[in-house]
């Protein structure tokens, strides 16, 4: 609801703000620069950010800078101390992205990867919505499989050439698959369940149908990137954004990393859901550089990266 998420901005940026100052203990004075987030995302909430770093900035007369998200999520893997050596490749999977980047230096990045439909974080939480789950569904998700059986319910990996993605096709299989009462993945009229047959197979079978699911995502993904790395010669590898956070993509790429030589990185927990410090660090690397915004600057809801 963007109307409640811009006011929802309103109401906390300050608090939020102030907040930040008195936990780091840094005064307003201390700043060098106001970084905030110009794009991709919901313009509403966007532009109370913008304008909130705007007078920020003119009133401290401190230079302003403007970031893209989903560069901020692949930088996150450099807050922590153990940082990859570029170039390195990252797999940003959030709930608006899916993209392996390839990253040259802090400030370039080629994205060589992305889906072609639906985000992995949209394949979780659309799924989960089929199940009957609450938004977002992608952690909840993730808590029933941990009890699941990954192998008890094979779903489609979509046949796709290059390196990009796609989870449509998994989504409309999914949908038969609970319409069919998991009788068959494609639709068939003899088998439609009553919704009663579906609500029941669903409760009797919720941990193995979510750790079948988040295994084939997990799968997709981890396939693309390996064939990115095999392509790129790249053995430096990260992940970013929200869906880093789940635990059976967070396992399959440490162990990938070690079938393959990779070195892996991920970033602390608190790091792969949307953060402000990612905000900050790629403010850091842009200030370096000199790449500051001026007062004319505006956000953008879409925005390559
Ligand atoms: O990067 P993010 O916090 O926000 C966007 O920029 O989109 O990503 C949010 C997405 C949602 O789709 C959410 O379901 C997914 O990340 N997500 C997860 C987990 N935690 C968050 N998906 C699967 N497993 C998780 N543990
Ligand atoms: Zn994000």
């Amino acid at each position: 609801m963007p109307e409640l998420a811009s006011r929802a901005h309103m109401q906390n940026i300050l608090p939020v703000v102030d907040a930040a100052l008195k936990t780091s203990g840094c005064s307003l004075a201390e700043l060098d620069a106001i970084a905030f987030t110009q794009a991709p995302g919901l313009i509403g909430a966007l532009l109370v950010g913008t304008q909130f770093a705007k007078s920020m900035a003119l009133a401290l007369d401190k230079p302003l800078i403007a970031v893209h998200h989903m560069q901020a999520h692949v930088l996150a893997n450099l807050i922590c101390e153990e940082k990859p050596s570029f170039p390195f490749l990252c797999l940003t999977v959030s709930g608006g992205h899916t993209q392996i980047v390839l990253c040259e230096s802090p400030l370039k990045m080629k994205v060589i990867g992305e889906t072609i439909d639906d985000a992995a974080g949209e394949a979780f939480d659309k799924t989960a919505k089929i199940l009957g789950l609450p938004y977002p569904g992608g952690p909840l998700i993730d808590k029933y499989a941990a009890g699941g059986d990954p192998k008890r319910f094979k779903f489609p990996e979509p046949q796709l050439q290059g390196l990009d993605f796609s989870f449509s096709g998994l989504k409309t299989s999914i949908l038969y698959f609970l319409q069919n009462a998991g009788k068959s993945l494609a639709f068939k009229e003899e088998f439609t369940a009553t919704e009663k047959e579906r609500a029941n197979f669903i409760k009797d079978n919720l941990a193995d149908i979510c750790a079948s699911i988040q295994a084939r995502i997990v799968s997709i993904l981890l396939n693309k990137l390996k064939k990115a790395s095999e392509e790129t010669g790249i053995k430096d590898i990260c992940i970013a954004g929200g869906v880093s956070a789940n635990s059976a993509l967070r396992k399959g790429f440490k162990e990938s990393g070690e079938q393959y030589g990779w070195r892996t990185f991920i970033p602390s927990f608190e790091y792969c859901t949307d953060n402000a410090a990612m905000i900050a660090i790629t403010g850091y690397y842009k200030f370096l550089n000199k790449e500051f915004a001026d007062l004319s600057v505006s956000p953008m809801a879409r925005s390559i990266l």
